[in-house]
């Protein structure tokens, strides 16, 4: 990611509305499977954005740390959560060092394949991956999000075809702004 992404994405966060009131409830993903969270170890949120699943897990007990390119979006989660662990970092070159200690990623709506294979030295044994983006059919109806954003039909548990997979799920869905959005979901378990 360029500089300019950073500042792109800034900018949407300071001057579009929909980045952060389209973006208040946590992913219904995160909500329907709560009870697979560990009470203990860290939550990391990668591309935290705005913070809407890492200020409702902030406020339900659980220890999270966020991560996001853009200051706007972490100056909000802020605001609701001030005490809430996050700093800003450009995930396409940050390195992670913290290898087997976080008990759960986040991964929503943010595509980094380089970081993905990063994921199981991240996670202590038997930690948990929650993921959630859009995939390809997208372009039917936004063909400017550019293909490097979005996964292959089928990618995702390809990606994770040596973990347990507990939850997997693809098609076409309503977003939050009325419309429909194509995406893959999945929640998987790395082997101990
Ligand atoms: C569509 S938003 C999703 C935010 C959040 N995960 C959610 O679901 O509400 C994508 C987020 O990725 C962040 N992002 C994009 N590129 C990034 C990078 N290279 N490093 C860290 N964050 C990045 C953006 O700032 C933005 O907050």
């Amino acid at each position: 990611m360029s500089k300019q992404d950073a500042l792109r994405w800034n900018s949407r966060y300071k001057n579009e509305p929909y980045y952060i009131q389209g973006h208040q409830l946590p992913c219904s993903l995160l909500l329907e499977n709560i009870n697979l969270l560990p009470k203990d170890g860290f939550i990391l949120d990668i591309a935290m954005g705005a913070g809407r699943n890492a200020v409702f897990l902030h406020q339900k007990g659980f220890s999270v740390i966020g991560i996001d390119v853009a200051f706007e979006a972490i100056v909000h989660s802020k605001i609701n959560a001030p005490d809430l662990r996050v700093f800003v970092a450009d995930l396409t070159e940050y390195y992670l060092s913290t290898t087997k200690f976080f008990s759960v990623i986040l991964n929503f709506y943010y595509l980094n394949r380089n970081l993905i294979s990063e994921f199981a030295r991240l996670l202590k044994p038997g930690g948990l991956v929650f993921f959630e983006t859009l995939t390809m059919p997208i372009r039917s109806i936004k063909p400017e999000i550019s293909e490097e954003y979005l996964l292959d039909e089928g990618e995702l548990p390809r990606i994770f075809e040596a973990w347990e997979i507990l939850y997997y799920r693809e098609g076409w869905v309503d977003g939050n702004n009325g419309k429909k959005k194509s995406i893959a979901s999945l929640i998987a378990r790395l082997p101990r």
